[in-house]
């Protein structure tokens, strides 16, 4: 087969870029390891900034989100007892979007089958060949039958497991980790959120927070050990250290009901540089990962797919590869500010196992700072809703 772009993963990313570039008359073919049903079983991102949100538009995939998700205009922040709000409209002028990602996901699935697109499942023993040179291909196997695709670029969309990063050859990529001493711990569960707007919170007993997916349908997290596994929280356990976690009155108002789903994740920021070689880039968590508080991890992997689309419609429209040299260090200083962002928001916010008085007196002193402090709010809320493309 052959193809202008070969994306390599069906996740959001891929599947984002594939229709951009339709909307483009660009030609891809986009390979999936697993089932289309099994993409979408994973419960992952819930909050869209408004640059995802934009490119939902321009991609001809934002009706169902227009009038399902939930534009939030502020987030509250808890510490202890004590809660404020952050307000985001008002210092940016700009919302976010409570829109799950398998929602996205979904949409972007059912443009691509409406559109013909071609999308191989199941798809194992992907190989990026040639990425150096003018005529890359790919090679794979689909129930054992080996495949072949030529193509002018290739975008590597596997995320953090997946091949197209480590094609990059050692000698060339530099990796940039911390790993967190914890996890998240997530439930789903159909039950009505707390409060009409995100709490993100901190205690004693560390972070928590409390999200949604619609008025019937709502998400918690709480930070637990890395050793946790899900069968060592029943949910009776859970909903009583949510409680603890989260202002008194809050905790009154909680709805508790069986979790549909439960999960943990744990907490990591990576970064791999350069995010191109020859005819591969990468985009998404393939090349990046932040850990979630902030909400960052969907959208930074947007943000990439907005740079290399543009980048490509340059090259193929107006025969112009200045984008396409440029994309990783584009893409990187973005990247970059966005882990900074969900660095700083992890630390502020969890309870390290060797924190001691001290630290947890300047966490404190920096929550009271941002609460009197518009500089300060303004500066978070202008990360929160996402900085500009
Ligand atoms: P992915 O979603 O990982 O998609 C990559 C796709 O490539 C997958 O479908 C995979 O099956 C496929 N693939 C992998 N290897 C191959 C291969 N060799 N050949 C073909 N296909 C391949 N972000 C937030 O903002 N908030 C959250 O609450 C949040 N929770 C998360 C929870 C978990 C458990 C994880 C793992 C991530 C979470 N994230 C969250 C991050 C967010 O979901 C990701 O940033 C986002 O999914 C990135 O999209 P992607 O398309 O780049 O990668
Ligand atoms: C959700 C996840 C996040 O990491 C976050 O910061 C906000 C919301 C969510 O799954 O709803």
């Amino acid at each position: 087969m052959k193809t202008q772009v070969a994306i390599i993963g069906g996740g959001p990313s891929g599947l984002l870029l594939s229709q951009l570039l339709h909307t483009h008359g660009i030609d891809s073919i986009v390979l999936e390891r697993k089932t289309k049903d099994y993409v979408l079983s994973r419960i992952r991102a819930g909050v869209l900034e408004r640059g995802l949100v934009s490119l939902m538009k321009e991609a001809g995939v934002s009706e169902r989100m227009d009038a399902e998700g939930y534009p939030h205009h502020g987030t509250m922040i808890s510490y202890g007892d004590e809660m404020f709000r952050l307000e985001f409209s008002e210092h940016t002028g700009h919302a976010v979007m409570v829109y799950g990602q398998t929602e996205v996901t979904r949409d972007l699935y059912d443009a691509r089958e409406k559109a013909g697109g071609k999308i191989e499942f199941n798809v194992e023993d992907v190989v990026i060949c040639d990425a150096k040179s003018e005529t890359p291909y790919i090679t794979y196997t689909i129930d054992d039958e080996p495949r072949r695709i030529d193509c002018d670029f290739i975008a590597g969309c596997d995320g953090f497991h997946g091949v197209s990063r480590k094609t990059i050859p050692e000698d060339v990529r530099t990796e940039f980790e911390k790993v967190y001493p914890f996890g998240w711990l997530g439930i789903l569960s159909e039950t009505p959120p707390v409060n009409d707007e995100l709490i993100y919170a901190t205690s004693d007993r560390g972070f928590a927070l409390c999200s949604m997916r619609n008025e019937n349908l709502s998400r918690y997290y709480i930070q637990c050990d890395m050793s946790d596994s899900v069968d060592d929280w029943t949910d009776d356990a859970f909903w009583a250290e949510l409680k603890r976690r989260i202002p008194a009155d809050q905790a009154a108002n909680l709805v508790t009901g069986p979790s549909i789903e439960k999960s943990i994740a744990p907490l990591r920021s990576f970064v791999c540089e350069p995010m191109q070689w020859g005819k591969l880039f990468l985009c998404g968590d393939a090349a990046h990962i932040v850990p979630p508080t902030g909400a960052k991890g969907l959208n930074t992997a947007a943000s990439d797919v907005n740079y290399l689309f543009r980048a490509l419609c340059d090259f193929y429209e107006n025969g112009d590869s200045a984008g396409i040299e440029a994309y990783s260090e584009k893409a990187l200083s973005r990247v970059w500010k966005a882990e900074r962002f969900s660095w700083w928001f992890s630390s502020l916010m969890h309870r390290f196992p060797d924190q001691g008085g001290f630290e947890q007196k300047m966490q404190l002193a920096e929550l009271a700072f941002l609460r009197s402090n518009k500089s300060a709010q303004q500066a978070m809320a202008e990360n929160y809703v996402g900085l500009p493309y």
